[in-house]
């Protein structure tokens, strides 16, 4: 059963955009692209509850009230290097936004996360915040990146995935209960080495073109 606090937006679009992502045969720039567009469907669900104002405007006929974004820019904030991959769709959609990022590694035999970068823009407590990654495997730099993102002040913040492995979305919900992960799929499981099965391989790797496949 789905935990109330995750979100899975299973549009046919994006399914269909998903398993061509999670094709081995599929190129890095094909893989951008896709993930590219994805970035549109689930920023269109995930922004479904921001802030609006009233806002008067004249159209060439007469004035009318219209609505705008309200409230403090959004912020996106990329758990590098595999979250940048949502950034340029996500910001085709909100351009203002504001962009923060956070660098944490997983170590290859605990699989625990270790910080090594954060950089994020100021008042974070007045904006909403959506931290990014493709992939929620262990749940370990996800965890991570909400204590950082908290530790700076957040506190309306959402989860977005392409990904989610039954154990990640256990320990996000466990660590931060309020925090809503929105996901394209929920897969079977974890592997010893902490990739989710079937799942679509590294996605930075992919996105980027560095795993030893590509060369
Ligand atoms: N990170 C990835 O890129 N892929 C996985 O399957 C797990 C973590």
């Amino acid at each position: 059963m789905l935990s109330p606090n995750t979100k899975l937006i299973s549009h046919p679009l994006i399914q269909h955009k998903l398993t061509l992502m999670r094709d081995k045969a599929t190129s890095s720039a094909s893989f951008r692209q896709l993930l590219r567009e994805i970035s549109l469907l689930l920023g269109y669900e995930i922004t479904r509850d921001l802030d609006v104002a009233p806002h008067t405007i004249e159209t060439p006929l007469e004035t009318m009230q219209g609505v705008q974004l309200a409230g403090k820019k959004l912020c996106l904030v990329s758990v590098l290097r595999a979250g940048n991959g949502f950034l340029d769709g996500f910001l085709d959609l909100l351009p203002s936004a504001r962009v923060g990022c956070i660098g944490v590694y997983r170590d290859a035999d605990t699989l625990q996360a270790i910080e090594y970068y954060t950089k994020l823009p100021e008042r974070l407590q007045e904006r909403p915040v959506i931290v990014v990654d493709p992939m929620l495997a262990t749940g370990n730099s996800a965890v991570a990146a909400l204590d950082i993102v908290k530790k700076y002040g957040a506190i309306r913040i959402k989860f977005l995935c392409l990904l989610a492995s039954p154990e990640g979305i256990k320990s996000v919900s466990v660590a931060h209960p309020d925090v809503q992960i929105y996901t394209a799929a929920i897969d079977r499981e974890l592997n010893n080495h902490g990739y989710i099965l079937p799942g679509l391989g590294d996605a930075g790797d992919r996105l980027f073109g560095t795993s030893k496949r590509s060369e």
